[in-house]
């Protein structure tokens, strides 16, 4: 396992997205238990890219509960199509959203959050098992960039 991240400051995004996938694929390898994963791909995020937020919720019965994440204190439950990350939850699809204010049932947990990308993890049943989201303190932040290699984070998670 890779002990530290090697992501070139100066880099696009694109650039550090793709230098950075295989770091945590190695990081995640051979380690099954999920929230130690999840733990440090949420770290491996926020050093990489200094996200405001960015974390996991997992899915418990009717709600998404709390789990790793690194930012500042956030809502412990959601529940099943609430906010954004209920929606990527009940459609089983990325939700992006260039400015919260404009999405009808965003949670606020931080007035500070202006714009956001929640990504489902689906297990091989089809079930998601937990979501990945990712705060934003500027408007229009994320992009299909973001979609496409977090969906692949994403993956090697679930
Ligand atoms: N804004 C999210 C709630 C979680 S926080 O952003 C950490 C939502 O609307 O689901």
């Amino acid at each position: 396992m890779a002990e530290e991240l090697n992501i070139e400051t100066s880099a696009s995004k694109e650039e550090k997205y793709s230098s950075l996938l295989p770091q945590i694929e190695a990081l995640v390898q051979g380690e099954p238990n999920l929230i130690a994963n999840l733990a440090n791909v949420a770290a491996a995020l926020k050093q990489t890219f200094n996200f405001f937020w960015v974390g996991f919720y997992l899915v418990e019965d009717d709600s998404l509960v709390l789990g790793p994440f690194q930012g500042p204190i956030a809502c412990t439950r959601i529940d099943l199509g609430k906010g954004v990350c209920g929606k990527a939850w009940s459609d089983k699809m990325t939700v992006l959203v260039p400015d919260v204010d404009q999405f009808p049932g965003h949670i606020a947990c931080s007035s500070d959050s202006k714009s956001e990308i929640v990504v489902p993890g689906i297990d091989t049943k089809g079930n998601v098992q937990f979501v990945l989201d990712i705060d934003s303190n500027v408007l229009n932040d994320f992009n299909e960039v973001d979609q496409q290699y977090l969906e692949k984070v994403v993956t090697l998670l679930s």
